[in-house]
C-alpha cells in the first residue's frame, strides 16, 4: 500500500492511501492555492504544475461513504471515466488517494491529481464569456458542443451534477473540456426519477449561465417529455 502526504503551503496534510497512480513521480508540494472553500481545496504542485483537488468532508457522514467507496472522490473520478468513455474531453487524472485517516488539521476525504488545463491554453468558460474574448462563431461552437455532450449524457441516463460555466473549460478554437465531473447514472428501472432529475437539471442550465434566448431554447429542447 502506498501512502502520500502533501505540503500545502508548508503545512503537512493528513496521510492518504493512494489507490491509483501513474509511473510519473509527482511533486507533493502545493505552492499556489486556486480555491479553498467549503467543498474543496484546489492547488498547483510546484515543479510540474499539476492540479491537485482535495475534497473536503462537509459532514462526518461523508467519511462513512468512504467505507463503501461512494465518496465524492470516487464519484468524480468515476465520472471522469464515464464522460471520457462517452467521447467527451476531461482532464487526465494522474493519481487518486483516499483520506482514510481523519485529522483535525485537514478534513479531506481524498484527492486527485490531474493535468493543468491552463497550461494548454484552456480557461474557464465563465471567464472567456465575461472577458468578451470569444467571437460569436466560437461561442456557437462551444454551446453546441456542450449541448451535444449533455445529449449524449441524456441518452446514457447520466446527469452531470454541478453544471455551470466554471466547470467547463474552453479555448480560442472552441474546444470543450468538462471538469468537476461528479455524475449520477440512473438505471432504466428508475426511469421516473431520472426523467424528473434530468428535466430539473436542464432548467438549471438555463438559469445563472447568462445564455441568449436561442441558447436557452437549444438547452430546453433536451428536456424529456414524459408520457
Ligand atoms: N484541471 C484543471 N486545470 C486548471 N484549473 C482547474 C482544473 N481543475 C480545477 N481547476 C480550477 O479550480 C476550480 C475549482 O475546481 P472544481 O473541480 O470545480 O472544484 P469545486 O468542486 O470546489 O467547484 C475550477 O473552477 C478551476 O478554476
Ligand atoms: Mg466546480
Amino acid at each position: 500500500m502506498k501512502f502520500s502526504v502533501f505540503n500545502i503551503q508548508d503545512k503537512q496534510s493528513q496521510p492518504f492511501v493512494t489507490i491509483e497512480h501513474s509511473h510519473e513521480h509527482l511533486s507533493n508540494n502545493i505552492h499556489d492555492i486556486i480555491i479553498d472553500h467549503k467543498a474543496s481545496l484546489v492547488g498547483i504542485t510546484s515543479k510540474d504544475e499539476l492540479i491537485v483537488k482535495f475534497i473536503k468532508a462537509r459532514s462526518w457522514h461523508e467519511y462513512m461513504k468512504l467505507l463503501w467507496n461512494h465518496s465524492r472522490v470516487t464519484k468524480e473520478v468515476k465520472g471522469n471515466k464515464i464522460l471520457s468513455n462517452l467521447g467527451l474531453r476531461v482532464p487526465r487524472i494522474a493519481e487518486v488517494g483516499l483520506g482514510v485517516i481523519p485529522s483535525h488539521k485537514y478534513r479531506f476525504i481524498g484527492y486527485y491529481v490531474m493535468e493543468n488545463l491552463k497550461k494548454t491554453g484552456f480557461q474557464e468558460l465563465s471567464i472567456l464569456i465575461s472577458n468578451d474574448s470569444i467571437s460569436d462563431s466560437i461561442r456557437e461552437k462551444i454551446m453546441f458542443s456542450i449541448y451535444s455532450g449533455l445529449k449524449s449524457m441524456r441518452d446514457d441516463r447520466i446527469i452531470f451534477s454541478d453544471f455551470h460555466f466554471e466547470n467547463i473549460f474552453s479555448n480560442s478554437e472552441g474546444e470543450v473540456i468538462w471538469i468537476d465531473t461528479g455524475v449520477s447514472v440512473y438505471s432504466k428501472f428508475n426511469n421516473k426519477k431520472f426523467v424528473k432529475k434530468f428535466n430539473q437539471s436542464i432548467k438549471k442550465y438555463g438559469s445563472g449561465n447568462k445564455l441568449s434566448h436561442e441558447e436557452i431554447i437549444m438547452f430546453n429542447s433536451l428536456s424529456i417529455q414524459s408520457n
